[in-house]
């Protein structure tokens, strides 16, 4: 994530013909001091800028010194002690493969700069020194979403009659918020209970989770790490009706290992399964609901109903059916899984005038700290 920083007058102005409109020492220092102030001495901070800003510094105070200085430009010549991006994706990359040396990149403006890291939610930090005075300009500063930044500090300063503010905004990830405060509710009001696994729970019942997956976004969490791989391999070997899960251990995932091991099966009564067989679990009553399960290395091609592809048919050719649903919970076959389904419905609702997809999923029971949100 970058971090923004600009001065901006009570207009929103930050330039005007190719400068900034102002002169305030306070605010120089406040630049200088934030971009180049790091915790760990072995790194540095990077800046980012556009050609047009890159060219309003004077060649004598560039490259920004104690900086890895970026500009972004599709004419700009390379340089030495700067580094040229033709693009934002060269702008990740280089960070990327600087990572061990930087500390935090700022955006150090111009507006189409600022535009294009706001809108494509790149932002963590926002630094605004709001100088509350009205100057002539021609560049301006983008709106701040209010719904997406807190402001966490501000401190209010002045220059030669000129008053401004030093404002810090932070991003503010509701979904990410919700998730914590439901484990905040959890430590505070879980009723202790006994459980299966005999280490005890503090449980609460019936709490909702809402994340919007509009425009290709995919609700990872970011306050704990998440085995993304393992999320994807997982749902795709679900997905494909598959119950042996030695064929995720081929591929380094191990998530399912403490559950079908022979001991964990033959106390589920689950003797004749082999090791690795999940027996007649998730995938097996997506694709196959209603065959009879006898192992994973069983071909039940064309047996059971398919749930996935049911509802695949009537998205696309009943979408208005209040019947979209898959049914993980199967009673006469729970006996035969090694564990029964955590997350065992999922009900998809079309809103056609919209053309979105929504999906409400169920979950009997989550470890909450470990597993739920994986
Ligand atoms: N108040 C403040 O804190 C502050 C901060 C910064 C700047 N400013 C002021 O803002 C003004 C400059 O801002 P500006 O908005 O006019 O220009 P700018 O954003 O600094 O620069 C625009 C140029 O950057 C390049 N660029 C931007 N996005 C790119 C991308 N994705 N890929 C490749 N190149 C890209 C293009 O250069 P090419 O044409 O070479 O492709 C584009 O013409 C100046 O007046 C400056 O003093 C004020």
């Amino acid at each position: 994530m970058y971090r923004i920083i600009t001065a901006l007058s009570k207009n929103r102005g930050i330039g005007y013909r190719g400068k900034l409109p102002w002169n305030i020492r306070k605010d120089m220092n406040f630049f200088k001091n934030t971009t180049s102030t790091v915790l760990n001495k072995k790194k540095l901070n990077a800046v980012v800028c556009g050609r047009t800003t890159w060219e309003s510094i004077p060649p004598k105070f560039r490259p920004l010194p104690n900086r890895l200085n970026i500009v972004l430009s599709s004419s700009m010549p390379e340089e030495e002690n700067v580094t040229v991006c033709r693009n934002l994706n060269e702008v990740h990359d280089y960070i990327y493969q600087n990572r061990k040396k930087i500390e935090s990149t700022y955006v150090i403006g111009g507006t189409s700069v600022y535009k294009q890291f706001l809108d494509n939610d790149l932002v963590s930090d926002v630094f605004f020194t709001e100088i509350d005075k009205d100057y002539q300009c021609d560049t301006f500063m983008p709106e701040l979403d209010n719904d997406k930044f807190k402001l966490i500090s501000s401190k209010e300063d002045s220059e030669n009659d000129v008053n401004m503010k030093f404002n810090h905004y932070e991003y503010h990830n509701s979904e990410e918020q919700n998730y914590l405060d439901l484990m905040r509710e959890i430590i505070d009001n879980g009723v202790p209970s006994g459980d299966r696994t005999g280490t005890g729970t503090n449980s609460l019942f019936g709490r909702m989770l809402k994340y919007d997956i509009r425009d290709g976004k995919l609700p990872l969490l970011t306050s704990k790490r998440t085995f993304i791989r393992g999320i994807i391999e997982e749902m795709l070997f679900f997905v494909s009706g598959n119950t042996d899960c030695t064929k995720l251990q081929e591929k380094g995932i191990h998530i399912w290992d403490g559950n079908t091991t022979r001991e964990f099966l033959d106390n589920r009564g689950l003797n004749h399964l082999p090791v690795g067989d999940m027996g007649a679990g998730y995938g097996f009553q997506w694709k196959h609901f209603g065959a009879d399960y006898k192992d994973c290395k069983t071909d039940y091609k064309d047996q059971g109903f398919d749930q996935i592809q049911n509802v695949i048919n009537l998205i696309k050719n009943n979408p208005e059916s209040r019947r979209i649903l898959i049914s993980g919970w199967n009673p006469p076959d729970l006996h035969k899984m090694a564990l029964p389904p955590c997350h065992l419905s999922y009900q998809f609702y079309v809103n056609v005038d919209k053309k979105e997809l929504s999906c409400l999923l169920y979950q009997r029971s989550s470890d909450y700290f470990l597993a739920a949100n994986y």
